[in-house]
């Protein structure tokens, strides 16, 4: 566990994107916090069906790049100290766990165990995403910076490349890291800022 632990208003309110790290390390216990988060987050039937890659240390975070991000392209990122993150970790589900899940006899009258199409609301993506945020509230207890980012075209080379087995679809990669010093290089999205609760809450009805 790490030792301090912070107010949860707090840790919400100041959880952002880094996209700019130290080559620091990250430590073991502070690691493996962010992961057993993610073990925590709730799923659908209880399925759990999420599983994560960790790539540790720059000879293992160097393989992403190189099949994510090869020259020409690098030189020209506009985040070049996400490069530095000491650990990525990729997460995954398998959409098929879900659909044997709601087979069984509890969760049959659903008539979801037959086809994946057939779910309005596909779970395993609601999961992923609980497992991502408790990720990123546990970096940001740990004092560490992350950057959720999505796989894009890459994620079937990656998926080759990482010994992924058929069927586990990517919710995206969380880089962690220790922050560099000063802003935490927001991005074009990033500076479209938040919406007020106000601007988003709807009492009573819509
Ligand atoms: C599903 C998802 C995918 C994202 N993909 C990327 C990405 O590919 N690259 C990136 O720089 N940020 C990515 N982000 C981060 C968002 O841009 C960021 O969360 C948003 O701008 C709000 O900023 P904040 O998280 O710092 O509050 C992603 C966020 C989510 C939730």
């Amino acid at each position: 566990m790490t030792p301090q632990r912070r107010d949860l208003r707090q840790l919400l309110a100041n959880r952002a994107m880094c996209r700019d790290f130290t080559d620091t390390a990250v430590s073991e216990s502070a690691l493996s916090d962010v992961l057993t988060a993610a073990m925590g987050a709730p799923a659908a039937g209880n399925t759990r069906a999420l599983d994560l890659v960790v790539l540790q240390g720059e000879s293992e975070t160097s393989q992403y790049w190189d099949v994510s991000l090869p020259e020409p392209k690098r030189s020209t990122f506009p985040w070049p100290g996400l490069l530095n993150a000491q650990v990525l970790v990729l997460g995954y589900v398998e959409p098929d766990a879900y659909r044997r899940r709601y087979a069984e006899s509890d969760k049959a009258h659903t008539r979801l165990g037959g086809d994946e199409a057939q779910w309005p609301v596909p779970y395993w993506w609601v999961d992923g995403g609980a497992a991502l945020m408790s990720m990123l509230v546990a970096a940001e207890n740990a004092e560490l910076g992350a950057l959720l980012f999505g796989q894009f075209e890459h994620e079937p080379a990656l998926a080759r490349r990482f010994g992924v087995p058929r069927g586990h679809r990517t919710l995206g990669t969380v880089a962690l890291g220790h922050p560099a010093p000063g802003d935490r290089s927001v991005s074009y999205s990033g500076e479209r800022g938040r919406p007020t609760l106000a601007d988003r809450l709807h009492r009573g009805r819509w």
